[in-house]
Protein backbone atom coordinates (compact mmCIF):
# COMPACT_ATOMS: atom_id res chain seq x y z
CA UNK A 1 0.00 0.00 0.00
CA UNK A 2 2.71 2.17 0.85
CA UNK A 3 4.45 1.70 -2.16
CA UNK A 4 0.72 2.28 -4.15
CA UNK A 5 1.02 5.60 -2.62
CA UNK A 6 4.22 6.95 -3.33
CA UNK A 7 3.79 5.79 -6.88
CA UNK A 8 0.57 8.16 -7.09
CA UNK A 9 2.56 10.75 -5.57
CA UNK A 10 4.99 10.75 -7.93
CA UNK A 11 3.07 10.77 -11.05
CA UNK A 12 0.56 13.12 -9.68
CA UNK A 13 3.91 15.73 -8.98
CA UNK A 14 4.85 14.55 -12.36
CA UNK A 15 1.80 15.03 -14.18
CA UNK A 16 1.50 18.91 -12.56
CA UNK A 17 4.88 20.14 -13.32
CA UNK A 18 3.59 19.38 -17.08
CA UNK A 19 0.42 21.30 -17.20
CA UNK A 20 0.34 24.16 -19.20
CA UNK A 21 -3.21 25.83 -18.69
CA UNK A 22 -6.37 25.73 -16.44
CA UNK A 23 -8.01 23.14 -18.20
CA UNK A 24 -5.47 20.08 -17.61
CA UNK A 25 -5.14 20.99 -14.27
CA UNK A 26 -8.61 20.59 -13.95
CA UNK A 27 -8.41 17.02 -15.32
CA UNK A 28 -5.75 15.81 -13.37
CA UNK A 29 -7.44 17.12 -10.04
CA UNK A 30 -10.59 14.74 -11.45
CA UNK A 31 -7.98 11.91 -12.26
CA UNK A 32 -6.80 11.60 -8.80
CA UNK A 33 -9.24 13.69 -6.38
CA UNK A 34 -12.34 13.21 -8.02
CA UNK A 35 -15.23 11.17 -7.11
CA UNK A 36 -13.52 7.93 -9.04
CA UNK A 37 -10.61 9.68 -8.87
CA UNK A 38 -7.59 7.45 -8.03
CA UNK A 39 -6.92 8.80 -4.51
CA UNK A 40 -10.35 8.29 -3.52
CA UNK A 41 -10.13 4.76 -4.79
CA UNK A 42 -7.14 4.57 -2.42
CA UNK A 43 -9.43 5.13 0.21
CA UNK A 44 -12.22 2.47 -1.16
CA UNK A 45 -9.36 -0.02 -0.55
CA UNK A 46 -9.24 0.30 2.91
CA UNK A 47 -11.05 -2.29 3.94
CA UNK A 48 -8.18 -4.86 2.54
CA UNK A 49 -6.41 -2.97 4.60
CA UNK A 50 -5.63 -4.76 8.51
CA UNK A 51 -7.50 -3.18 11.12
CA UNK A 52 -4.36 -2.33 13.17
CA UNK A 53 -2.84 -1.15 10.60
CA UNK A 54 -5.78 1.22 9.35
CA UNK A 55 -4.96 4.50 10.84
CA UNK A 56 -1.40 4.43 9.60
CA UNK A 57 -2.12 3.68 6.24
CA UNK A 58 -5.21 6.25 6.57
CA UNK A 59 -3.44 8.85 7.66
CA UNK A 60 -1.21 8.34 5.09
CA UNK A 61 -3.87 8.64 2.06
CA UNK A 62 -5.03 11.89 3.78
CA UNK A 63 -1.55 13.03 3.71
CA UNK A 64 -1.09 11.97 -0.22
CA UNK A 65 -4.36 13.54 -0.90
CA UNK A 66 -3.29 16.59 0.96
CA UNK A 67 0.27 16.92 -0.65
CA UNK A 68 -1.95 16.44 -4.13
CA UNK A 69 -4.18 19.33 -3.53
CA UNK A 70 -1.54 21.48 -2.26
CA UNK A 71 0.40 20.75 -5.69
CA UNK A 72 -2.95 21.69 -7.74
CA UNK A 73 -3.13 24.91 -5.88
CA UNK A 74 0.51 25.97 -6.32
CA UNK A 75 0.29 25.49 -9.63
CA UNK A 76 -3.02 27.10 -10.54
CA UNK A 77 -1.98 30.07 -9.04
CA UNK A 78 1.40 29.84 -11.08
CA UNK A 79 -0.97 29.55 -14.53
CA UNK A 80 -3.43 31.70 -13.21
CA UNK A 81 -0.55 34.44 -12.73
CA UNK A 82 1.30 33.42 -16.34
CA UNK A 83 -2.40 34.26 -18.10
CA UNK A 84 -2.86 37.52 -16.39
CA UNK A 85 0.70 38.15 -17.49
CA UNK A 86 -0.15 37.63 -21.50
CA UNK A 87 -3.78 39.37 -21.13
CA UNK A 88 -1.82 42.12 -19.71
CA UNK A 89 0.44 41.80 -22.69
CA UNK A 90 -2.07 41.07 -25.66
CA UNK A 91 -5.12 43.52 -24.17
CA UNK A 92 -2.76 46.43 -23.40
CA UNK A 93 -3.44 49.73 -24.90
CA UNK A 94 -0.74 51.78 -26.61
CA UNK A 95 -1.99 55.40 -25.09
CA UNK A 96 0.84 57.02 -27.30
CA UNK A 97 -1.09 55.65 -30.73
CA UNK A 98 -2.66 58.79 -32.68
CA UNK A 99 -6.08 58.93 -32.28
CA UNK A 100 -8.59 57.70 -35.05
CA UNK A 101 -10.20 60.96 -36.12
CA UNK A 102 -14.23 61.69 -36.34
CA UNK A 103 -15.70 62.94 -39.26
CA UNK A 104 -18.30 66.01 -38.50
CA UNK A 105 -21.27 65.72 -40.14
CA UNK A 106 -22.57 68.11 -41.72
CA UNK A 107 -26.36 69.57 -42.29
CA UNK A 108 -28.61 68.20 -44.98
CA UNK A 109 -28.96 70.85 -48.04
CA UNK A 110 -32.86 71.19 -47.23
CA UNK A 111 -32.01 72.56 -43.92
CA UNK A 112 -28.95 74.56 -45.10
CA UNK A 113 -31.28 76.27 -48.02
CA UNK A 114 -34.23 76.59 -45.20
CA UNK A 115 -31.53 78.18 -42.48
CA UNK A 116 -30.46 80.58 -44.78
CA UNK A 117 -34.19 81.23 -46.24
CA UNK A 118 -35.03 82.25 -42.92
CA UNK A 119 -31.80 84.15 -41.85
CA UNK A 120 -32.69 86.46 -44.88
CA UNK A 121 -36.06 87.23 -43.81
CA UNK A 122 -35.62 87.04 -40.30
CA UNK A 123 -33.33 90.64 -40.74
CA UNK A 124 -37.00 91.66 -42.62
CA UNK A 125 -38.85 90.92 -39.13
CA UNK A 126 -40.39 87.93 -40.22
CA UNK A 127 -41.70 85.53 -37.33
CA UNK A 128 -41.30 81.54 -37.62
CA UNK A 129 -44.46 79.61 -37.30
CA UNK A 130 -44.76 75.94 -37.63
CA UNK A 131 -48.33 74.87 -38.70
CA UNK A 132 -49.51 70.73 -38.20
CA UNK A 133 -48.52 68.49 -41.30
CA UNK A 134 -51.68 66.55 -40.94
CA UNK A 135 -53.91 68.92 -41.45
CA UNK A 136 -57.80 69.87 -42.06
CA UNK A 137 -59.62 70.35 -45.30
CA UNK A 138 -60.69 73.62 -43.94
CA UNK A 139 -56.90 74.94 -43.63
CA UNK A 140 -55.23 73.13 -46.85
CA UNK A 141 -58.14 74.44 -49.11
CA UNK A 142 -61.49 75.91 -47.88
CA UNK A 143 -60.44 78.90 -46.44
CA UNK A 144 -57.98 79.35 -49.25
CA UNK A 145 -60.52 80.22 -51.73
CA UNK A 146 -59.74 76.17 -53.10
CA UNK A 147 -63.28 75.21 -54.32
CA UNK A 148 -64.02 71.31 -54.00
CA UNK A 149 -63.19 70.92 -57.85
CA UNK A 150 -59.98 72.43 -57.74
CA UNK A 151 -57.48 69.81 -59.83
CA UNK A 152 -54.85 70.37 -56.40
CA UNK A 153 -57.76 68.79 -54.28
CA UNK A 154 -57.81 66.08 -56.97
CA UNK A 155 -56.98 62.08 -55.16
CA UNK A 156 -54.50 62.05 -57.87
CA UNK A 157 -52.56 64.60 -55.85
CA UNK A 158 -53.76 65.31 -52.09
CA UNK A 159 -53.08 62.36 -50.04
CA UNK A 160 -56.49 62.05 -47.84
CA UNK A 161 -56.49 60.65 -44.47
CA UNK A 162 -60.14 61.02 -44.16
CA UNK A 163 -62.77 62.97 -46.20
CA UNK A 164 -61.84 65.77 -43.77
CA UNK A 165 -58.55 65.22 -43.06
CA UNK A 166 -55.28 65.29 -45.31
CA UNK A 167 -51.51 64.97 -45.53
CA UNK A 168 -51.01 69.16 -46.24
CA UNK A 169 -49.80 70.02 -49.87
CA UNK A 170 -48.86 73.14 -49.17
CA UNK A 171 -47.63 75.52 -46.12
CA UNK A 172 -50.17 78.03 -47.28
CA UNK A 173 -52.54 75.89 -44.93
CA UNK A 174 -49.90 77.98 -42.20
CA UNK A 175 -51.59 81.13 -43.50
CA UNK A 176 -54.93 81.10 -42.60
CA UNK A 177 -54.53 79.21 -39.18
CA UNK A 178 -51.94 82.91 -38.50
CA UNK A 179 -54.84 84.65 -39.68
CA UNK A 180 -57.57 82.73 -37.67
CA UNK A 181 -55.74 82.96 -34.64
CA UNK A 182 -53.66 86.56 -34.58
CA UNK A 183 -54.66 89.98 -35.32
CA UNK A 184 -52.82 91.79 -38.05
CA UNK A 185 -50.41 92.93 -38.44
CA UNK A 186 -48.89 90.52 -39.28
CA UNK A 187 -45.21 89.10 -40.79
CA UNK A 188 -45.15 85.20 -40.85
CA UNK A 189 -42.23 82.61 -42.56
CA UNK A 190 -43.85 79.28 -42.44
CA UNK A 191 -41.69 76.56 -43.21
CA UNK A 192 -42.59 72.48 -43.08
CA UNK A 193 -42.99 69.17 -45.08
CA UNK A 194 -45.93 68.93 -47.46
CA UNK A 195 -46.87 65.83 -48.97
CA UNK A 196 -48.75 65.30 -52.94
CA UNK A 197 -49.23 62.18 -54.57
CA UNK A 198 -46.62 62.47 -57.14
CA UNK A 199 -43.02 60.82 -57.91
CA UNK A 200 -40.54 61.30 -60.12
CA UNK A 201 -36.97 63.45 -61.39
CA UNK A 202 -38.63 66.88 -60.14
CA UNK A 203 -41.33 65.58 -57.97
CA UNK A 204 -40.93 63.83 -54.78
CA UNK A 205 -44.21 62.69 -52.57
CA UNK A 206 -42.83 64.62 -49.40
CA UNK A 207 -41.15 67.50 -49.77
CA UNK A 208 -40.70 71.49 -48.47
CA UNK A 209 -42.17 74.76 -48.94
CA UNK A 210 -41.87 77.87 -46.78
CA UNK A 211 -44.64 80.16 -46.70
CA UNK A 212 -44.36 83.96 -46.13
CA UNK A 213 -47.18 86.06 -45.50
CA UNK A 214 -47.49 89.58 -44.45
CA UNK A 215 -50.95 91.52 -43.87
CA UNK A 216 -50.73 95.24 -42.49
CA UNK A 217 -52.88 98.42 -43.84
CA UNK A 218 -51.88 99.42 -47.10
CA UNK A 219 -50.08 96.59 -48.67
CA UNK A 220 -49.43 96.98 -52.27
CA UNK A 221 -47.71 94.90 -54.91
CA UNK A 222 -44.58 96.70 -54.59
CA UNK A 223 -44.31 95.69 -51.36
CA UNK A 224 -44.43 92.27 -52.47
CA UNK A 225 -41.69 92.92 -55.44
CA UNK A 226 -39.26 95.09 -53.08
CA UNK A 227 -39.18 92.27 -50.05
CA UNK A 228 -38.63 89.21 -52.47
CA UNK A 229 -36.24 91.70 -54.24
CA UNK A 230 -34.14 91.75 -51.04
CA UNK A 231 -34.48 88.42 -50.32
CA UNK A 232 -33.68 86.57 -54.07
CA UNK A 233 -30.07 89.28 -54.21
CA UNK A 234 -29.22 87.81 -50.26
CA UNK A 235 -29.79 84.50 -51.21
CA UNK A 236 -28.69 84.08 -54.48
CA UNK A 237 -25.74 86.94 -54.19
CA UNK A 238 -24.67 89.30 -56.72
CA UNK A 239 -26.48 91.94 -58.33
CA UNK A 240 -29.74 89.82 -60.01
CA UNK A 241 -32.57 90.92 -61.24
CA UNK A 242 -36.28 90.27 -60.45
CA UNK A 243 -39.66 89.75 -62.49
CA UNK A 244 -43.04 89.38 -62.11
CA UNK A 245 -45.23 87.00 -64.43
CA UNK A 246 -48.60 87.24 -63.89
CA UNK A 247 -50.25 83.68 -62.74
CA UNK A 248 -53.07 82.20 -61.03
CA UNK A 249 -53.62 80.73 -57.53
CA UNK A 250 -56.93 80.88 -55.83
CA UNK A 251 -55.87 82.40 -52.31
CA UNK A 252 -53.84 85.24 -54.46
CA UNK A 253 -55.25 88.45 -56.58
CA UNK A 254 -53.37 88.81 -58.66
CA UNK A 255 -51.02 86.38 -58.40
CA UNK A 256 -47.54 86.41 -59.57
CA UNK A 257 -44.10 83.77 -60.66
CA UNK A 258 -41.39 85.53 -59.51
CA UNK A 259 -38.14 85.17 -62.22
CA UNK A 260 -35.11 85.83 -61.16
CA UNK A 261 -31.95 86.45 -63.49
CA UNK A 262 -30.39 82.77 -64.60
CA UNK A 263 -27.35 82.81 -62.05
CA UNK A 264 -25.28 80.21 -64.50
CA UNK A 265 -25.35 82.92 -67.60
CA UNK A 266 -26.33 85.95 -66.08
CA UNK A 267 -29.55 86.65 -68.33
CA UNK A 268 -27.57 85.41 -72.15
CA UNK A 269 -29.73 82.20 -72.04
CA UNK A 270 -28.35 78.96 -71.29
CA UNK A 271 -29.27 75.15 -70.48
CA UNK A 272 -30.22 75.82 -67.14
CA UNK A 273 -32.59 78.62 -68.01
CA UNK A 274 -33.70 77.05 -70.74
CA UNK A 275 -32.10 79.84 -72.85
CA UNK A 276 -34.76 82.52 -71.19
CA UNK A 277 -32.81 84.23 -69.08
CA UNK A 278 -34.63 83.59 -66.27
CA UNK A 279 -35.14 81.29 -63.88
CA UNK A 280 -38.45 80.48 -62.22
CA UNK A 281 -38.23 80.53 -58.30
CA UNK A 282 -41.62 81.13 -56.46
CA UNK A 283 -45.07 82.23 -56.58
CA UNK A 284 -46.70 84.86 -55.17
CA UNK A 285 -49.37 87.50 -54.89
CA UNK A 286 -51.74 89.37 -52.95
CA UNK A 287 -53.67 87.95 -50.34
CA UNK A 288 -57.26 87.87 -52.12
CA UNK A 289 -60.01 89.73 -50.40
CA UNK A 290 -62.15 86.34 -49.70
CA UNK A 291 -59.40 84.69 -48.03
CA UNK A 292 -59.21 87.74 -45.71
CA UNK A 293 -62.93 87.66 -45.15
CA UNK A 294 -62.89 84.06 -44.44
CA UNK A 295 -60.43 84.53 -42.05
CA UNK A 296 -62.39 87.07 -40.18
CA UNK A 297 -60.19 89.95 -41.38
CA UNK A 298 -61.75 93.62 -42.76
CA UNK A 299 -60.22 93.53 -46.77
CA UNK A 300 -60.93 97.11 -46.63
CA UNK A 301 -59.06 98.00 -44.11
CA UNK A 302 -56.30 95.38 -44.12
CA UNK A 303 -54.00 93.65 -47.19
CA UNK A 304 -51.94 91.69 -47.64
CA UNK A 305 -49.30 89.35 -49.94
CA UNK A 306 -48.03 85.70 -50.20
CA UNK A 307 -45.30 83.66 -51.18
CA UNK A 308 -44.55 80.40 -51.67
CA UNK A 309 -40.98 78.89 -52.01
CA UNK A 310 -40.29 75.05 -52.82
CA UNK A 311 -36.90 74.69 -51.00
CA UNK A 312 -36.01 71.50 -52.72
CA UNK A 313 -36.34 73.62 -55.98
CA UNK A 314 -33.90 76.32 -54.78
CA UNK A 315 -31.55 73.94 -53.37
CA UNK A 316 -31.52 72.11 -56.80
CA UNK A 317 -31.11 75.35 -58.38
CA UNK A 318 -28.61 76.85 -55.85
CA UNK A 319 -26.25 73.59 -56.21
CA UNK A 320 -27.15 72.35 -59.72
CA UNK A 321 -28.71 68.83 -58.48
CA UNK A 322 -30.13 67.27 -61.07
CA UNK A 323 -32.69 64.76 -59.44
CA UNK A 324 -35.26 65.26 -56.37
CA UNK A 325 -34.94 61.78 -55.33
CA UNK A 326 -30.96 62.23 -54.36
CA UNK A 327 -31.88 64.47 -51.59
CA UNK A 328 -33.96 61.57 -49.50
CA UNK A 329 -31.77 58.96 -50.42
CA UNK A 330 -29.15 59.40 -47.51
CA UNK A 331 -26.26 58.58 -49.84
CA UNK A 332 -23.35 59.96 -48.04
CA UNK A 333 -21.39 60.25 -51.04
CA UNK A 334 -23.66 63.03 -51.93
CA UNK A 335 -24.72 64.42 -48.40
CA UNK A 336 -20.81 65.22 -47.55
CA UNK A 337 -20.69 67.41 -50.66
CA UNK A 338 -22.30 70.33 -48.43
CA UNK A 339 -20.14 70.74 -45.59
N1 LIG B 1 -49.09 77.07 -52.30
C1 LIG B 1 -48.55 77.24 -53.64
C2 LIG B 1 -48.10 75.88 -54.16
O1 LIG B 1 -47.95 74.97 -53.39
C3 LIG B 1 -47.41 78.19 -53.61
C4 LIG B 1 -47.86 79.59 -53.38
C5 LIG B 1 -48.19 80.41 -54.44
C6 LIG B 1 -47.98 80.09 -52.11
C7 LIG B 1 -48.60 81.69 -54.25
C8 LIG B 1 -48.42 81.40 -51.88
C9 LIG B 1 -48.71 82.18 -52.99
O2 LIG B 1 -48.54 81.93 -50.69
O3 LIG B 1 -49.14 83.45 -52.78
O4 LIG B 1 -47.90 75.75 -55.32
Amino acid sequence: MQEKIKELYESASSSIAQVSDLKQLDEIRVAYLGKSGSVTGLLKGMRDVAPEDRPKVGQLVNDLRVSIGNALTEKEEQLKAIEMKSALISESVDITMPAKSSEMGSLHPINLVRNELIEAFAGMGFEIYEGPEIELDEYNFRLLNIPKDHPARDMQDTLYITENILLRTQTSSGQARVMQAKNPPLKILSPGKVYRADDDATHSPMFHQMEGLVVDKNITLCDLKGTLEAFLKKMFKGDLKTRLRPSYFPFTEPSVEVDVTCFECKGKGCHLCKGTGWIEVLGAGIVNRRVLENCNIDPDEYQGFAFGIGLERIAMLKYGIPDIRLFFENDVRFLKQFK
